[in-house]
């Protein structure tokens, strides 16, 4: 590789790559270690191409990563990947930008205060308990399919009011379409919109309407039923802005965004935990100490959460070494300047959690699993954009709370029953970088029951 600061001066330094495809090849083959290696070798921000024109300069330093957030001078808007997911969730909170943004997400928050959460919790705890029943006699599961369906349950439940098992049912096929066929739209440079008709196009669109269908339904029967729910739907449908309220199609946009963006990057990230936990038995018999501590004789209930503090950090070490969000990106709208370097219009700067949480100056023994490290104040101790496994700036995840307690209650829930161990069987697990992080061929483990309240294990056989 060799720098190219000094023949087009102001751009970041990177590799040179081929002259049509730039990296595209070496990123390709391995995209999170192409993105830390570019890091390592080439400084705060670096710069590549991916074909013949889309230039990414990759930012991390946590003042940039900061600074990008931020965006003081609104000139940055989402990324082409994303604004390519428009086809599916139209002009819903992910997508959409500027005025337009502020205002609906002034009107989804209160879904997401405290108050509400504290009740989404009990239906987090209870709908897990459900959905684990199935595991019964088991000594075997694929931990990570196993989450999927949990985390869209609980998306359906505390979002919709829905009852968990019509969830998964009618939501769970032509979301698994959407999320399959969504990736290939994003990661690909050229899209044809969506009634064209070829064979990936007429899928998508068939899930898509499938999954209209079951949403306009959903609106339909509770502004029949005039009653009112403390859910997402309900506080939409309350919402005002200038004295009118949403129109079914924004409604539409909204409901499908959450439905998207709020259950598989929490099941990825309880399948990484999982994993996590069952290369270090000693950090997972510490989580079985405090929920066997802080629950005694009783079930796993949202009150817990507030002193689950070994199993928040095991959540918050989990998402610094396999962020399920492990890229953000955003395009420049006009020329800018950052770091002291060029960035011209059009392209798009990328800031990895995968890499910035593995850097060393911030995170010592970087590839090391320690929750103990996020104990005290080590999180308060961080310079604003080193850690950012949500975000920042005006976009953070509205579901980051959310997404917090739901991973430490669903993981509490499961491990007050049982440990897990790696099975031997199946591929080796590799980090898949799709959307989100995940792993590569699904998460097979052992499950042992633990007998109860001394701790003491028995066989789920
Ligand atoms: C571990 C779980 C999660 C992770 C790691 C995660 C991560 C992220 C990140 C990094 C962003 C910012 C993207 C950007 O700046 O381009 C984001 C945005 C968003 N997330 Fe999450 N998320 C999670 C769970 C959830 C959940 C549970 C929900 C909903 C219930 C949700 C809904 C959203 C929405 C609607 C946005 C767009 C917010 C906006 O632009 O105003 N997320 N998420």
């Amino acid at each position: 590789m060799t720098n190219r600061k000094e023949l087009h001066p102001g751009r970041p330094p990177g590799p040179n790559g081929t002259w049509f495809k730039g990296s595209l090849n070496e990123f390709k083959k391995d995209p999170l270690a192409f993105l830390r290696t570019q890091a390592e070798t080439f400084g705060p921000v670096s710069s590549f191409r991916l074909g013949p024109s889309q230039r990414f300069h990759l930012v991390n330093e946590p003042e940039l990563i900061s600074a990008v957030f931020a965006d003081k001078e609104k000139r940055l808007v989402k990324s082409r990947d994303i604004q390519s997911l428009k086809a599916i969730v139209g002009e819903g909170l992910l997508t959409s930008e500027k005025a337009f943004h502020l205002k609906q997400r002034r009107m989804i928050q209160p879904a997401f205060r405290h108050t509400h959460i504290a009740k989404y919790g009990e239906e987090m705890t209870e709908v897990t308990a459900q959905i684990i029943r199935s595991w019964e006699g088991k000594t075997e599961i694929n931990i990570a399919d196993e989450m999927m369906d949990i985390t869209l349950a609980i998306i359906a439940k505390t979002m919709f009011s829905m009852d968990f098992e019509e969830g998964s049912r009618i939501i769970g096929k032509p979301m698994e379409t959407i999320m399959k066929l969504g990736i290939r739209r994003m990661r690909s440079p050229f899209n044809l919109p969506l009634w064209v008709p070829v064979r990936d196009n007429r899928r998508l669109k068939g899930a898509v309407e499938e999954l209209d269908r079951v949403i306009y339904r959903i609106i339909e029967t509770r502004k029949r039923s005039g009653e009112n729910h403390e859910d997402l739907l309900g506080i939409l449908m309350q919402a005002k802005e200038d004295g009118k309220g949403l129109t079914d199609r924004q409604l539409r946009d909204e409901l499908m965004t959450i439905f998207l963006a709020g259950h598989e990057t929490t099941a990825n990230l309880l399948a990484w935990t999982f994993y996590l936990l069952g290369q270090h038995p000693e950090e997972q018999e510490k989580l079985h100490r405090e929920i066997d501590r802080v629950t005694g004789d009783g079930v796993v209930n949202a009150a817990h959460f507030m002193s689950f503090s070994a199993l928040k950090n095991a959540v918050w070490e989990s998402m610094r070494l396999y962020p399920p969000a492990y890229v953000v990106g955003r395009q420049a709208e006009t020329d800018l300047e950052l770091g002291g370097y060029r960035i011209k219009k059009g392209d798009t700067i990328l800031l990895s959690q995968y890499v910035m949480h593995r850097n060393a100056s911030y995170f010592s023994e970087p590839d090391r699993f320690d929750p103990d490290r996020f104990s005290g104040g080590f999180m308060k101790s961080l310079p604003a954009g080193a850690y950012f496994p949500f975000g920042g700036g005006a976009r953070i995840c509205i579901g980051n709370h959310f997404s917090l307690m739901e991973a430490v209650l669903v993981l509490a829930v499961i491990l007050k029953q049982y440990r897990v161990s790696p099975s031997d069987r199946g591929p080796a697990v590799k980090p898949q970088p799709l959307i989100t992080l995940r792993p590569k061929y699904g998460l097979l483990m052992n499950l042992h029951a633990r007998s109860g309240e001394n701790g003491e294990e028995g066989s789920s056989k």
